[in-house]
């Protein structure tokens, strides 16, 4: 029974994805065409096809391999007259002319470099996201680059991983609406317009749950959760349109992405009907040799490929093996022209055919002033406002002398962030150059650094960074870390701030001056202690090239802050993994539980009353996900659902009323959460659905609503099938994840 009810929830899911998602429907001429070039192509082509190299040497070096048919696509070239000199040789001395795709990681900006994806996602803007995506693909498109290595949408939950940066936090709504937002920038109207460039949602899937927050680890995520939580912001991706995928490092419950035909073939393909091409990471088809899945590099081409993998990243195991394992009739040949057909057809639809080649002599749109005000306005509404103690920002006219100190407040790489391989430190405007130039004459500006990178442990500065922070009226401390401290390979085990940045914090707040200390980092930090000694905590995440000017502007109350956390933020790293949406266990804690303190010495050992939480944390975090200060305040009130009983395939209308209670002009995030309350299985106690930006003016009221068809309620239950199930929901309209009143209402059959 059970198995006839799976069959049948494929067969409509799959009917659905090829009716609703993304990918482009398939096209007679177009694949008349792909089909007449693949009957032309000898077995060494197609496989060459499906061989994609990271540049090397000089033009000559690559231009043997091209000739031959080698190569389909080549990572890492930037220079345009290489591109255009290697694509010529492609087009024109290859037999049959077939373009390469060039692609390089343009994670978050080309030379224009945004925030990093967490810091945009804590804007819960997916139109800044997008125009942000926009930028970074006319950037890089404009020196011949037509597939980038993103959107990264791996829900990660746990900040000891340093991959963490690359994507948009824990959660699986707000990761599926960003990374949309970033596959309809990069891709533009049109994938057969000159500046968009493909999209490669990644890591394909489940890779940001590495055990312990270890980048490469194992995962263990069961189908259910797989696709409650981790599949869905891909599935996004693909409605979206989203031309190409990567496969993931991890091996889960024993089997590695990249020779995983559950997900390669059954979720990508044949549910969601996508025809564009899988791409394996870095040599991750002959890394299953070292998983143990391999034996060798003949056992790794052929477990990828029939898998499902079209294109093999670096590892060359295609080339060598994979004309013996069509002889041995091990690999079918049907399977190779399929993948060859995944290649072709995206080459078409990029238009590379009919125009391979980019001009040369055109005016350069790098760090053009328009990218430059848009990368300016990510970064102001990334910054995440964490306390503003007794209004002491935004720093007024009374303010006469400000201190600058810490390792961050003009480090022109650091605040660029992880995987920036184009941006150039020489462009970046740090806080010190943008607070120097806001302040002129009229107030002074004293710079200490104390230490000169976020790791340095020497204490010898700190001494004159407390006597700069006692003449002035307030301190400004840009702590955080390093950009190499975060991204790939770059875990760490504790979270708090590294080197003596706390001594730091501790000097110049001994001094009794207010602190207003701004973080920019990779991840979330445990930065408790120094949010206490501080006045005000404004967290920017590493902001990228314009980040000085949006941060200044923030400070001085040209902007407001809107951020929100699109992450938990632990109190200590043993915490972890701490997100809001967790299930509520049998014996869920309370917000009071004692703590360890308090237990008398000797106590008896009961499991009477006894709930989930930590003796030495409690049980809550150090600021909860979609948290967010704001110069202003807001209220909200009024909350209506259109009804109190719906039916499966009815829209519920949330309605109510945003206030502007405070004195400034700003944005809020209102958010919506659910929570099904009994389920086939347990469900999370709250759930994002909703999110959008208010802008109010003081003491403006704006009627806000929010729909919600109740077909977003449906979750994998317990035959594995997606349904909304009836019964009770709770919901609530707030500011963050932990705020608001419980209203319910009911699902009917
Ligand atoms: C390895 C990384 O995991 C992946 O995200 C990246 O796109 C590739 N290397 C290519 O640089």
């Amino acid at each position: 029974m059970n198995k006839l009810k799976v069959l049948f929830a494929c067969l409509l899911l799959f009917a659905l994805a090829s009716c609703s998602t993304g990918t482009e429907t398939k096209d007679k001429k177009l694949e008349a065409k792909i089909d007449n070039l693949l009957s032309q192509m000898t077995l060494q082509e197609k496989i060459g096809q499906m061989n994609q190299i990271s540049s090397f040497g000089n033009i000559e070096d690559m231009s043997g391999l091209i000739k031959k048919g080698e190569i389909g696509s080549i990572l890492n070239e930037t220079d345009l007259q290489k591109i255009n000199a290697l694509q010529r040789v492609a087009m024109e001395e290859s037999r049959l002319g077939i373009p390469i795709i060039f692609a390089r990681d343009v994670i978050h900006g080309f030379k224009t470099i945004f925030p990093i994806p967490l810091g945009q996602a804590a804007s819960f803007n997916p139109e800044i996201v997008e125009a942000g995506a926009r930028v970074a693909a006319i950037e890089s498109s404009s020196v011949g680059i037509r597939w980038t290595f993103a959107p990264m949408i791996d829900i990660a939950r746990d900040p000891r991983w340093g991959r963490i940066a690359e994507g948009c936090g824990e959660d699986t709504y707000l990761t599926s609406v960003m990374g949309a937002a970033m596959v309809k920038g990069f891709q533009g109207d049109s994938l057969n317009n000159p500046t968009s460039i493909a999209a490669c949602p990644k890591h394909f899937v489940g890779y940001g749950a590495a055990e312990g927050g270890r980048d490469y680890n194992s995962t263990s995520i069961p189908e259910r959760l797989m696709r409650n939580v981790y599949l869905p912001p891909f599935e996004a991706a693909a409605r979206a349109g989203a031309a190409t995928y990567m496969t993931s490092f991890n091996d889960n419950d024993g089997v590695p992405s990249t020779g995983n035909a559950f997900i390669l073939k059954q979720v990508l393909r044949n549910e969601w009907g996508f025809d564009g091409l899988v791409v394996t990471d870095w040599a991750s088809a002959t890394e299953m040799i070292a998983h143990g899945f391999a034996a060798d590099s003949k056992e790794a081409a052929l477990k990828s490929v029939n898998a499902g993998v079209d294109m093999e990243m670096v590892s060359y195991s295609f080339v060598r093996h994979l004309p013996e394992l069509i002889k041995e009739g091990k690999v079918k040949q049907s399977t190779i022209d399929n993948a060859v057909r995944n290649i072709l057809r995206i080459k078409f639809r990029l238009g590379l055919f009919d125009n391979p080649y980019l001009e040369e002599d055109k005016p350069s749109v790098l760090y053009a002033e328009s990218h430059l005000a848009t990368a300016k306005r990510a970064a102001v509404e990334s910054a995440i406002l964490l306390k503003n103690d007794n209004e002491t920002l935004p720093l007024t006219s009374k303010v006469k002398t400000v201190a600058i100190v810490g390792p961050l407040a003009d480090a022109p790489y650091e605040q660029m962030g992880t995987w920036v391989f184009d941006g150039e430190k020489a462009h970046t405007q740090t806080p010190l150059m943008a607070i120097r130039e806001m302040c002129g004459d009229n107030v002074q500006v004293i710079y200490e650094p104390g230490l000169a990178y976020s790791r340095d442990k020497s204490a010898s500065g700190i001494a004159k960074a407390a006597a700069a922070a006692a003449r002035a009226d307030v301190v400004l401390a840009f702590v955080g870390e390093e950009s190499i401290l975060s991204g790939e390979a770059h875990s760490l085990a504790d979270l708090n701030l590294v080197g003596a940045q706390s001594e730091l914090i501790a000097a110049v707040a001994k001094t009794g001056k207010p602190v207003v200390t701004v973080v920019m980092a990779g991840r979330p930090l445990t930065i408790g202690k120094e949010a206490e000694l501080s006045a005000a905590v404004l967290y920017n995440f590493h902001p990228g090239t314009m980040g000085g000017p949006a941060i200044a502007d923030l400070l001085f109350g040209k902007e407001v802050p809107s951020g929100k956390t699109p992450v938990t933020f632990p109190k200590m790293t043993g915490q972890i993994p701490l997100y809001y949406a967790h299930n509520n266990s049998g014996r869920p804690a309370t917000r009071t539980e004692t703590l360890i303190d308090n237990i008398p010495v000797e106590a008896a050992q009961t499991s009477l009353g006894n709930t989930s939480f930590y003796l030495d944390a409690g049980f809550d975090p150090l600021y909860p996900f979609g948290y967010g200060l704001s110069y202003s305040t807001f209220t909200y009130g009024n909350i209506k659902l259109s009804s109190a009983t719906l039916k499966k395939n009815d829209v519920l209308t949330v309605s109510f009323d945003l206030q502007n209670s405070g004195k400034y002009p700003a944005t809020e995030v209102a958010q919506l959460y659910v929570q099904d309350k009994i389920g086939s299985v347990t469900r999370p106690v709250k759930e994002l659905k909703r999110f959008t930006r208010v802008t109010l003016e003081p003491g403006e009221k704006k009627t806000v609503t929010f729909e919600l068809p109740v077909s977003e309620l449906a979750f994998y239950n317990i035959d594995m099938m997606k349904v909304v199930e009836s019964g009770d929901f709770g919901l609530w309209v707030a500011g963050d994840s932990q705020s608001g009143e419980e209203l319910v209402f009911k699902v009917i059959d």
